[in-house]
């Protein structure tokens, strides 16, 4: 239930008005306030505050209304019923289903073949699969896609360094029959060496460079013995993949189909292209031209192909989204990348809706900042190489794992991990995606604070209270504290949240949501004691119904960020 949508909604009912409610700062006297005596006095030529006197025993009347009181320059405090707050939050999180439910192709995590993780592929993972879980809670029908860099110029390195390597291997001749059965087997752990020693060694040798172009050409040409080599540390990297989704408890990816899928569609959509005359040459190479004459930053062309006549990451974006509409035809496709990567996609929307394949407000491209070190520069490995993906999950590990023994805690590896992984992550969600941040392993672990631990703590600690109690909990009503009402009413702020989240692109608000509601929690779990042996048994049975409905908010909030609750902590 969306608590603050209903009295909204009843307010601008009973008064004829559409103006937004406002939370006090001071919620004693009310747990809402409007200003709708001030912006009706304007048009009523009156008074505000006693206009507000003339409205205020109005909305008094609204049957879930306890009371209502006049502030300042004519606000009106709203105060509701402990009964409808006690029965609204019963509903808390049963969310009402968006009202216009999209098709949304969500395009993040982007993993490279045989290219390790790096850092900034966390974001992309972790704001991506949170965004798509609340589409899903909202009711929209989420796909998504791991577009996967595999057609490029790295692809080809890594043949050309495999060659290098072992000449005598047949893939690399011209005649390569696909059935042979070749004894090769590339070591998993070698494979993300290739990359890095490959283009390094192309730096330095021009010959190495341009034979790797001839074999970025005939890859792409469908050369079957670099094919049958490419298949080979696909499934390898395919695995690794995997391997980084389990780790970070994302969700599956619908379509692991990236670059060389998308490169099937190329065809049709020069067609579409010619047909509308698009493409045209440019210093050997294929241009869309997608500058505007309003255009006052630099726009320059989309690349169709290169002087070498080869596809471009350009081109096969372009023909992903055309992939996109024939599969999942969706009325928006989600980009999250890198902030970097923003004209690229202000080319490619510009470039889709040239040729009439979707609409240029049918896209939207969320891009992330950079993680930094304390220095703020992009954070680094103690040796001082750019960090990995698993190094940031790593040194999160290793920080928890001091905190623990510092404490004197005992806590299983598995326990530990799932603390890391909701340090990072909820680390990462709390900031505004767009803005840079600092990763510090030593403050992102603290139990205390704006953390995930001490998010993970709180629930652990409700559900252990929820566990201990051997009462039956009551839903009968009861006549509720300030602290337990503020709980109650920021229970019931889950759904406006959700959609807050949604429709402002703001991963962070679940996050920080998460933070205000274990505020809440905590402070109802000091001053409200439930199993105290002083405690009433109505008294308890009703306090276990409220830490359980905070406990089953906290977990769907939880569950949103893709981090796991342990037993214990
Ligand atoms: N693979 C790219 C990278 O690692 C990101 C691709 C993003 N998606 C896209 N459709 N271009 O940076």
């Amino acid at each position: 239930m969306n608590l603050y949508k209903y009295v909204s909604e009843s307010v601008n009912e009973k008064l004829g008005t559409s103006v937004n409610l406002e939370v006090p700062r001071n919620r004693e006297f009310g747990d809402f306030a409007t200003n709708a005596a001030m912006v009706m006095a304007k048009t009523a030529g009156k008074n505000p505050r006693e206009l507000a006197a003339e409205i205020s025993p109005k909305l008094a009347e609204l049957p879930f209304v306890a009371a209502t009181s006049i502030a300042g320059p004519g606000f009106i405090n709203i105060k509701l019923k402990d009964e409808f707050i006690w029965d609204s939050a019963r509903h808390a999180t049963d969310v009402t289903p968006a009202a216009d439910p999209m098709i949304i192709d969500l395009d993040y995590g982007a993993y490279n073949v045989a290219k390790s993780l790096h850092i900034g592929h966390l974001r992309t993972s972790i704001v991506g699969d949170t965004f798509n879980r609340i589409a899903k809670l909202l009711g929209h029908k989420t796909y998504s896609w791991n577009h996967m860099g595999d057609w490029g110029k790295p692809m080809a390195l890594i043949i050309a360094w495999i060659e290098r390597m072992h000449p005598e291997l047949p893939y690399f001749q011209d005649n390569f029959d696909p059935n042979t059965t070749v004894d090769f087997e590339i070591n998993p752990d070698e494979l993300n060496t290739y990359y890095p020693a490959a283009s390094q060694f192309a730096r330095e040798n021009p010959e190495f460079q341009s034979h790797a172009q001839e074999i970025k050409a005939r890859f792409q040409d469908g050369h079957a013995g670099y094919f049958a080599l490419y298949e080979k540390f696909l499934q390898i990297s395919l695995d690794m993949m995997n391997d980084t989704v389990r780790r970070l408890n994302i969700l599956p990816f619908d379509y692991d189909l990236g670059e060389r899928n998308a490169a099937k569609y190329l065809n049709d959509v020069e067609k579409i292209l010619r047909e509308k005359n698009l493409i045209q040459p440019s210093n050997g190479a294929e241009v869309i031209v997608v500058k505007k004459d309003t255009d006052n930053a630099p726009m320059p062309p989309y690349m169709w192909t290169d002087s070498r006549g080869a596809d471009t990451y350009d081109s096969t974006d372009l023909a992903a989204v055309y992939c996109r509409k024939k599969t999942d035809n969706p009325d928006k496709i989600i980009y999250f990348t890198d902030l970097r990567q923003s004209l690229h996609f202000e080319q490619l929307f510009r470039a889709a809706d040239m040729s009439g394949i979707f609409k240029y407000s049918d896209f939207e491209h969320i891009g992330y900042g950079t993680i930094n070190g304390a220095d703020g520069r992009p954070f680094k490995t103690r040796d001082g190489n750019a960090a990995g993906l698993d190094d940031i999950i790593d040194v999160a590990n290793t920080a928890v794992n001091a905190r623990v023994r510092e404490s004197g805690k005992n806590l299983d590896s598995d326990t530990v991990s799932a603390i890391a992984l909701a340090a990072v992550k909820f680390n990462d969600l709390a900031h505004d995606v767009r803005s840079d941040y600092i990763f510090d392993p030593n403050q992102i672990t603290s139990f205390e604070g704006r953390t995930g631990p001490y998010i993970l703590y709180t629930a652990v600690r409700l559900n252990s209270v929820l566990k201990k109690s051997t009462v039956a909990e009551s839903e009968n009503y009861y006549p509720i504290t300030s602290d337990e009402r503020q709980l109650l009413i920021g229970i019931l702020d889950f759904e406006r949240t959700l959609y807050s989240a949604f429709d402002n692109r703001a991963t962070d608000m679940i996050a920080n949501y998460a933070y205000d509601l274990c505020q809440l929690i905590n402070t109802f779990y000091h001053n409200c004691p439930i199993l105290r042996d002083d405690i009433d048994p109505a008294t308890r049975g009703a306090r276990l119904h409220i830490a359980r409905i905070a406990r089953d908010t906290l977990a769907k909030t939880i569950d949103l960020m893709g981090l796991k609750i342990p037993a214990e902590m």
